[in-house]
């Protein structure tokens, strides 16, 4: 089995005022909280068993929203992360959350949306070894970069490095068999003092399992790391929904559509918010014909 984890702490600096009482992965990015985003594509792979990782102020608004996930048919855990120590703290603080099995990390500030995302996921979850993900991005400067060769084997990783070798950026998603506890506990801290998640897949990389699954044009993998850019994603999404009719992210549909949970349910939620655009979304999912 394979469980999920988002870290969804951090002190969000580079988006203050905005983030100075409020968690960043619970700012609205267009209808809906930011973490919702991280949320669906663990659904997606089938993902029902979820690690909610934040800071001592702010866990308690993540159990608020979320609850224990029993709405949904998924459940949800919580711990708190005292400092934010890199993103391979996440298997440290959730080695008795993860048990044997193995686990998919996703980062709390991170969306992806595409028409083959459910099937690159459902191959990601099956995989041995590690399994990222690459993004060709125009200044990789700011990511974890990652060069492969013709054969698309992976060749060298790095983070943010001054000289990227390439231009593929690795988005914050990552498959990891159960060594990645084992891994994390002896990762040492970088220069600027954080357990990189690059030198974990670096040890995996080393023992030639790391696999590395190319995002293509049909995935968006979109920023939030400026309030320009959670613009111009809140942008993007109002864009497809109010094209399409379709919604992006929406959890509860998800579930419904992966059978956790049945019509009953899913018109509970929908009545409850049926004052909002988002619950008559819920509401007209019922009247689909089947
Ligand atoms: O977005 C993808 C990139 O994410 C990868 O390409 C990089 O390899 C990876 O290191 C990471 O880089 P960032 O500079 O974007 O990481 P940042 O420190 O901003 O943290 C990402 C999210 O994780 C952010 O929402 C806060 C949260 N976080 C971060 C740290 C370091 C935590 O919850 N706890 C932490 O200890």
């Amino acid at each position: 089995m394979t469980k999920g984890i988002i870290l969804a702490g951090g002190k969000g600096t580079r988006l203050y005022p905005m983030t100075k009482v409020v968690s960043k992965q619970l700012l609205p990015l267009y209808d809906k909280p930011m973490i919702y985003y991280p949320i669906s594509v663990l659904l997606l792979a089938g993902i029902k068993e979820i690690l909610i990782i934040s800071t001592p102020e702010d866990l308690d608004n993540y159990k608020k929203l979320l609850g224990s996930g029993e709405k949904i048919g998924v459940k949800f855990e919580y711990i708190i992360q005292e400092q934010p120590r890199g993103l391979a703290d996440a298997f440290i603080l959730g080695k008795d959350f993860i048990g044997d099995d193995n686990v998919c990390l996703i980062l709390g500030d991170n969306i992806f949306y595409g028409s083959n995302l459910s099937e690159m996921l459902n191959k990601a979850v099956n995989n041995e070894g590690a399994t990222i993900f690459a993004c060709n991005v125009k200044k990789p400067q700011a990511f974890g970069v990652i060069e492969i060769d013709k054969d698309g084997k992976p060749v060298s990783i790095e983070e943010k490095p001054e000289n990227p070798k390439s231009n593929l950026a690795i988005p914050g998603l990552y498959f990891f068999d159960n060594s990645v506890v084992e891994i994390a506990k002896n990762v040492k801290p970088s220069l600027r003092g954080e357990v990189e998640i690059t030198s974990v897949i670096q040890d995996y990389l080393n023992n030639n399992k790391l696999k590395v699954v190319m995002m293509g044009r049909g995935i968006a993998w979109l920023d939030t790391g400026t309030p320009e850019n959670m613009l111009k994603a809140a942008e993007f999404i109002e864009a497809v929904q109010s094209r399409q009719g379709y919604y992006i992210s929406c959890i509860e549909e998800i579930a419904w559509r992966k059978k956790m949970i049945n019509d009953e349910q899913l018109r509970r939620i929908g009545e409850e918010l049926k004052m909002t655009e988002y619950g008559k979304y819920i509401l007209s999912l019922l009247e689909e014909i089947k």
